[in-house]
């Protein structure tokens, strides 16, 4: 984009306190070089398209019910993102795996936070409260957040930055979620700023 922006589709599917983070850094100027000119949710009640039209960015859902299978979803998904010139894709609770063609055209410009700390705590049905829950049952000392690239593996690809909370004795699983709730707020806006304006350093080689 000739003005030096990085136009970024962030992919939701629930409440979207991260995309919140996210968009608040934005119009307070603390994203860098990044941009949001698209929303994406999977989910047609998803809070975090209130968040988006409360901000003015551009909102779309699109519906797996609505397409005959993955492989076509995926296709609409690229379509959208293409149609809107999105040159970093950012998943923020986004509860589908994406699949190999949106990972292989998006490569290395795709990052996803994950409310532990990598490569701990990940995979396959880590998610939500069960990442939380199995911090707690291994008896960690602490814990985190991470923002990493994705890949075509869950929860998997080159870490990028992570911020670490204690964990307190007696906590419970919401407890150590919302500790580490609050760091993500920070963390990712932080380094979506950081690696928008490294991109846009490489802007003649990514556009
Ligand atoms: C966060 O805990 C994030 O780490 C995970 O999904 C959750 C999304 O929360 N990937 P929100 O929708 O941003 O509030």
């Amino acid at each position: 984009m000739p003005d030096g922006s990085i136009r970024i589709g962030v992919l939701v599917s629930g409440g979207g306190s991260n995309l919140g983070a996210i968009l608040k850094a934005q119009r307070s100027q603390e994203l860098g070089q990044g941009r949001v000119v698209l929303v994406v949710s999977n989910k047609p009640d998803a809070y975090a398209l209130e968040r988006a039209a409360d901000h003015g960015v551009e909102r779309l859902v699109i519906l797996r019910r609505d397409h005959a299978s993955d492989e076509s979803y995926d296709q609409a998904l690229i379509k959208s993102l293409d149609e809107h010139h999105v040159q970093l894709v950012v998943l923020a609770g986004f509860l589908r795996k994406l699949g190999p063609q949106v990972i292989g055209k998006y490569r290395g410009r795709i990052l996803n936070i994950h409310p532990a700390l990598l490569p701990k705590y990940g995979g396959a049905g880590m998610y939500g409260h069960f990442v939380h829950e199995a911090v707690l049952a291994a008896k960690e000392k602490e814990s985190g957040c991470t923002v990493h690239l994705v890949d075509e593996e869950f929860d998997h690809g080159p870490v990028i930055a992570q911020a670490k909370v204690p964990v307190m004795a007696g906590d419970h699983p919401e407890d150590l979620a919302r500790r580490v709730l609050e760091q993500e707020h920070l963390l990712y806006p932080a380094t979506i700023a950081d690696f928008c304006n490294r991109l846009s350093g490489v802007q003649g080689s990514i556009s």
